[in-house]
């Protein structure tokens, strides 16, 4: 499941409350076309969406197997998360309101800190709509939701990914142990990097 950043910030209580509110109140159009929380509705959608191996197989937290039932107690504890400002689960759908992907974003209030985990649909992958997409839902993160933290973790081998976190300005911190949802672990390269940091290099 996914962990806050190793690096633990000093956070004041007013803080996370800002940060919890926040997430609540976040406006998903800000984000990009065709964002929208995921709902019961979505379910079956989404099911089908992470049943492609290119979409899924590199995200070790998803709940699986893919089933409507599986998707609907994810979207649904989502939602409750998300009322303690805890996560956001947000589907993008194309013109033709299709899945075209999915972002997770997993937020700690109380350590000011925020973790992104998303896919796009195949035929969106290897032409650049990844990093740019990234780059703006990590700005997006840091200035709508008011985090001072990110962490993020890549599989070994996700290349794609790994160019894209480096890219961004995020600092390798080695690796972690993810654990996947049944419990066994997989090794995970990790970044971290600061609102300051991001600031600095971003605007
Ligand atoms: C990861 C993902 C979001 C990246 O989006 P994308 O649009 O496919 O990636 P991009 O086209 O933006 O490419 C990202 C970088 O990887 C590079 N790249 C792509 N394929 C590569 C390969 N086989 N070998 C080396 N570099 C590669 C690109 O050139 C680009 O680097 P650049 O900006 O320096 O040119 C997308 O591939 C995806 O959804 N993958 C499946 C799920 C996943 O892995 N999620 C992330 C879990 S951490």
């Amino acid at each position: 499941m996914s962990a806050p950043p190793v690096t633990v910030l000093d956070v004041p209580p007013e803080e996370a409350a800002a940060i919890r509110a926040a997430v609540l109140s976040a406006d998903l159009s800000t984000l990009g076309m065709g964002r929208a929380l995921a709902g019961p509705a979505d379910a079956a959608d989404l099911a089908a969406f992470l049943a492609d191996p290119p979409v899924s197989d590199a995200i070790y937290d998803l709940p699986r197997p893919f089933t409507e039932a599986n998707m609907a107690r994810w979207i649904a504890e989502s939602e409750s998360l998300r009322q303690e400002g805890r996560r956001l689960l947000i589907l993008t759908r194309d013109e033709l309101g299709m899945i075209a992907g999915y972002s997770c974003v997993s937020i700690w209030p109380d350590r000011s800190a925020a973790e992104l985990a998303g896919a796009l649909r195949a035929d969106r992958q290897n032409g650049g709509q990844g990093a740019a997409g990234a780059l703006h839902t990590f700005g997006w993160i840091f200035d709508a939701l008011g985090v001072r933290m990110m962490g993020l973790t890549a599989a070994t081998d996700n290349v794609r990914s790994a160019k894209l976190i480096d890219a961004a300005g995020f600092v390798r911190m080695g690796t972690r142990d993810a654990i996947r949802p049944d419990g066994t672990i997989r090794v995970s390269l990790y970044w971290e990097v600061t609102r300051d940091q991001w600031r600095e290099r971003w605007g």
